[in-house]
């Protein structure tokens, strides 16, 4: 059973997802249903057609997994599902689905947490970070920093207070008249701006913790938004884009570095779906060479919500025969083993 292939299913939000990965390390098949059409005209995810289109697709998706892995169910050894943070009506498809195949297959079952998942998406890279290392989580609901110590001990060194780093993108780009979701169309309208040319606030920039906040640049982006005629906005959008994207970038960037330093740590990762930010990217490389660390940056594949990353996890939670009771439930917010840590 050790080594067989896990079949992992992530339905957290609005991607329906499932993949095949072997020895928690090699992706068979991975396979995404994307439902942002649906919730593109809404501006946001609308939890009950998520949960619905999750209904709809969860089977398909099960199924095209496994066909595109050529694998029979009497190979798997095992079923990961995501069990939290995320919308609870969502979260439930996957879920009661990934309990019910175990059940019948007579498999081992280990509900995982989404935000674990996440950086465990950076044990699916061609050379994955040793241990220890400490990782940035940014994504639509969460800004963390871990303390990546193994795969199955991971520690809450800061988040932040408020806004997601990946929230404050989606909410200014709503402000600007731009689709849902932002992320992406921000990155690309910064690529045409000038970041120096708007300057936006690096909220505890100057601290020495790991907290973060975006709700301040978010409201000052608000701000200069309306002080602008309406005329004019169009053409400043890179502009307003670039600024805004450096300034969540730096704080991120220097959280990072700084938690690097107080851990002692030479290398340096980042994860979730901010994570296939161009200027993330770029920075974090280049901070890396400038302090002499390794960074740790997943394909683009594997920044957002996909079910790889699940499966890669629950590999080891099976592994360490660390299981999950059928009768386990969903849980809607982040809930750490070490929840010691949060402050
Ligand atoms: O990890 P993810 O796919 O789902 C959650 O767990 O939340 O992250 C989604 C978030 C959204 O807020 C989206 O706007 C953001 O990631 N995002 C980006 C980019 N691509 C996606 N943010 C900035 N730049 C991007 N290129
Ligand atoms: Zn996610």
């Amino acid at each position: 059973m050790k080594n067989r292939p896990i079949l992992g299913i992530e339905s957290s939000c609005d991607d329906t997802a499932a993949a095949i990965v072997a020895d928690g390390r090699t992706i068979v098949s991975s396979v995404v249903s994307n439902q942002e059409k649906i919730h593109c005209k809404y501006g946001g995810v609308v939890p009950e057609l998520a949960s619905r289109k999750h209904m709809e697709s969860i089977t398909l998706v099960v199924e095209a997994a496994l066909e595109e892995a050529g694998i029979t169910l009497a190979e798997l050894g095992g079923v990961a599902a995501t069990m939290g943070p995320g919308l609870v009506g969502s979260l439930l498809v996957g879920f009661s689905f990934a309990k019910a195949f175990a059940y019948a297959r007579n498999l081992p079952f280990a509900g995982v947490d989404h935000l674990e998942g996440h950086i465990s998406s950076l044990f699916l890279m061609d050379n994955p970070p040793e241990f220890p290392f400490v990782a940035l989580l940014a994504s639509g609901g969460h800004t963390i920093i871990f303390y990546v110590k193994s795969i199955l001990e991971m520690e809450v060194m800061g988040q932040t207070r408020d806004d997601a780093a990946g929230e404050a993108f989606d909410k200014v780009a709503k402000l600007l008249g731009l689709e849902y979701p932002g992320g992406r169309r921000i990155d690309e309208f910064a690529e045409k701006g000038d970041p120096k040319k708007i300057k936006f606030p690096r909220t505890f920039l100057d601290k020495t913790g790991f907290e973060f906040s975006f709700s301040g640049v978010k409201t000052a982006v608000a701000r200069f938004v309306e002080q602008q005629e309406k005329e004019q906005l169009n053409s400043m959008i890179p502009d307003i884009a670039a600024g805004f994207r450096e300034a969540v970038v730096d704080v991120l960037c220097s959280k990072l570095l700084l938690a690097a330093k107080t851990k002692n740590c030479k290398q340096i990762a980042i994860a979730g779906g901010v994570a296939a930010n161009k200027r993330l990217r770029e920075r974090i490389e280049q901070d890396a060479a400038k302090n002499n660390l390794t960074a740790y940056i997943p394909p683009i594949s594997l920044c957002g919500d996909n079910a790889a990353m699940i499966a890669a996890l629950g590999f080891h939670h099976i592994n360490a025969s660390q299981l999950t009771s059928l009768d386990g439930d969903a849980y809607s917010r982040a809930s750490f083993r070490n929840a010691a840590q949060l402050k």
